[in-house]
């Protein structure tokens, strides 16, 4: 078994012919029957399919190279077989017949033309794919599956970005790859967990920091319509960073999702000396080479003054909002955008900081010293039309550079969600600012033993007309929302319950309470899926919780829990989003922090059901009735990777 060219899979190696799989993301593989030993074949990462919308069609520019590894001249051609989402042809192309001597690589070129195509766009990111296919002597010799969307993309130095003519603010956020449970070794299917987490936020962008992105990422994103700035690992114009771009952009240059390469990010040394200038000119000028349909940005912290950041296609500011509009200014032909910004920190469910704990309150209130607060950045970046969004760090907490406190700090506390996911409570500032949806959003929680009569900051994030503020059912006042900003009360404690009552249009139209609850009777364990996939791959997401009597979970419960996991799964990761927690991320039990833990539970290759129980320990105490849910698992085809 080996991999053929660009996404086949081929498990007979043996016959001229064999079985094979083209691979179309997402964990699904489409059987096809192809040769596979032979010498005439195409070249790794050379196929694209280069759409340019004309009227009411687009004009497919097709390229790719194939390889003669033989002993002989052979005569060829390819042909490119247009395919929509249902898997219907609808178009064709061909390349002029070639010569290939032995040992050597041609290119071959054609066009197809595709009437009236449906765009991907962020609301509905339609996909096409192209087969590319190599044929001699009537003979089909290689053959190949490239996925591609049709889309017009334009950088304004004066209006922003335009996605398919319509002026799209770029909502975005940095992020590495890792996540609880399981560090960088992500299932597929957690890709697109996490890329569903930040468009529930409103988000529609993520840039790929600080390196070349998985491909499972690069194709979520294709598939779930989020705009990708793409950033190669090494601003460096030696073998090695030319190499390292080439392939990224070879790689993934047919992907819709991506709007800008990136060509690296703060090269303090580099960016102020000439020699920082050479570089990102070969960089540029390569990567338009090999994709003359995208423009070149850098992450620029530094060296403003100089002529680096003139030779960028498109400028890329990371924080120092001080210096965009003199730099706009001076250099009124550049479009702009927000590489990196924010770098807010926070600590899931914690509303006082205390050093001690290395904890940061989770009201809007902490940036480090380069960076700013949510609204702040937001609110800047949303007033100048010329500056086409941003990009946020980071969505997730991530491992290692722990900020603001070190050790025991083990994870980062720039997250808008913690390392599993769980909202902190900037994440609704975004989505009632960024989103589509009514928000209303209050906190903290209301369980604050013990403080009597002291006043509690209470925030809301809304994007309605106005909230009134009860406590105990007594008004505390109404206010009106100010674009872009959040409301305010400082509330005297006593317990019971808070509730935030929104008004849009002279109508209540959402409600949100915070009760203070009881202690923990019982434990409920919530999967994202209930069915999936018997595939040695699929994973279903748990949320744990512990509620009271009253069947109100417990915001501010640190209970520790076992799980036990038995049928047709296995337990591979556990987490709590606490970003001090010490305890294992593989052993069956976890302690609850703020009130959630999450459980990664992946499937065996047999169909059946995963029982997945928790349980306390006899210490410490609140021993908890044991809880348990099942998920199915069905059969679907294995794809021949893990047979
Ligand atoms: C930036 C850097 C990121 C991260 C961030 C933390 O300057 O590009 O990688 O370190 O700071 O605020």
């Amino acid at each position: 078994m080996h991999y053929g060219a660009r996404n086949i899979l081929v498990v007979r190696v043996d016959a001229t012919f064999g079985d094979g799989w083209f691979y179309e993301g997402a964990g699904i593989y489409r059987h096809v029957w192809l040769t596979k030993t032979d010498t005439l074949h195409l070249a790794r990462w050379e196929s694209y399919v280069r759409p340019s919308i004309k009227g009411n069609a687009a004009i497919l520019g097709l390229g790719t190279t194939v390889q003669n590894q033989g002993t002989h001249v052979e005569q060829c051609r390819v042909r490119w077989q247009i395919m929509d989402a249902a898997g219907k042809v609808v178009g064709s192309g061909n390349s002029a017949d070639q010569l290939i001597p032995p040992d050597r690589s041609t290119t071959f070129t054609g066009n197809a033309n595709l009437a009236n195509p449906a765009l991907w766009a962020i609301e509905s990111p339609n996909l096409y794919t192209a087969i590319a296919i190599v044929e001699s002597g009537g003979k089909t010799r290689d053959a190949e599956r490239i996925t591609f969307g049709v889309r017009d993309i334009k950088w304004d130095p004066d209006k922003g970005f335009f996605l398919n003519g319509k002026s799209v603010k770029i909502k975005g956020t940095c992020n590495h790859q890792d996540h609880a449970g399981v560090g960088a070794a992500l299932p597929d299917r957690l890709q697109s967990y996490r890329l569903a987490v930040l468009k529930d936020m409103g988000g529609n962008g993520v840039r790929t920091s600080h390196n070349m992105p998985t491909p499972e990422w690069v194709e979520a994103c294709d598939r779930m319509g989020v705009m990708m700035m793409c950033e190669t690992r090494l601003m460096s114009s030696n073998p090695e960073g030319m190499a390292q771009l080439e392939t990224m952009i070879k790689r993934y240059r047919n992907s819709p999702s991506i709007i800008l390469w990136s060509m690296g990010n703060e090269e303090w040394t580099m960016m102020p000396q000439p020699q920082g200038v050479r570089v990102i000119d070969e960089m540029i000028a390569r990567s338009h080479e090999l994709d003359p349909t995208r423009m070149c940005s850098c992450a620029v912290n530094a060296a403003f003054e100089t002529h680096f950041p003139e030779q960028l296609d498109v400028m890329g500011f990371n924080y120092n909002l001080k210096e965009h509009d003199p730099w706009h200014k001076a250099h009124p032909n550049k479009p702009s955008v927000g590489s990196e910004t924010a770098s807010t920190v926070s600590t899931r469910g914690i509303y006082i900081t205390d050093k001690q704990r290395n904890w940061v309150s989770a009201y809007d209130l902490n940036h480090t010293s380069w960076s700013q607060l949510a609204e702040e950045w937001w609110r800047f970046y949303a007033a100048r039309e010329w500056l086409s969004g941003g990009f946020a760090w980071t969505g997730f907490d991530y491992r290692g550079e722990p900020t603001p406190y070190g050790w025991p700090s083990i994870n980062s506390q720039f997250g808008i969600v913690d390392m599993c996911g769980f909202p902190k409570d900037n994440f609704y500032y975004y989505k009632a600012w960024w989103g589509s949806e009514p928000v209303l959003h209050l906190f903290p929680h209301w369980n604050w033993e013990q403080r009597d009569g002291e006043p509690i900051s209470v925030w809301v994030h809304s994007n309605l007309d106005s909230v009134e503020l009860f406590l105990n059912g007594k008004s505390l006042g109404s206010q009106k929302v100010q674009p872009l900003t959040h409301l305010e009360w400082k509330v005297k404690y006593e317990p019971g319950v808070l509730e935030a009552r929104g008004t849009k249009d002279g109508k209540i139209v959402l409600t949100e309470k915070r009760e203070t609850t009881g202690e923990p009777v019982s434990i409920r364990l919530t999967p994202d899926r209930k069915e999936i996939n018997a595939d040695g791959e699929d994973v279903s997401v748990l949320t744990v919780e512990v509620l009271d009597k009253e069947g109100r979970a417990v915001p501010t419960a640190d209970v520790l829990l076992h799980f036990k996991v038995t049928g047709e799964g296995k337990l591979i990761g556990v987490g709590n989003g606490d970003p001090n927690c010490q305890e294992s991320d593989k052993e069956p039990k976890r302690s609850l922090f703020n009130g959630l833990a999450q459980l990664i539970v992946q499937s065996t290759k047999t169909p059946g059901t995963i029982t997945v129980e928790a349980v306390t320990g006899e210490f410490p105490p609140p021993q908890l009735p044991v809880t348990r849910v099942t998920i199915n698992t069905k059969k679907i085809e294995l794809r021949p990777a893990v047979l």
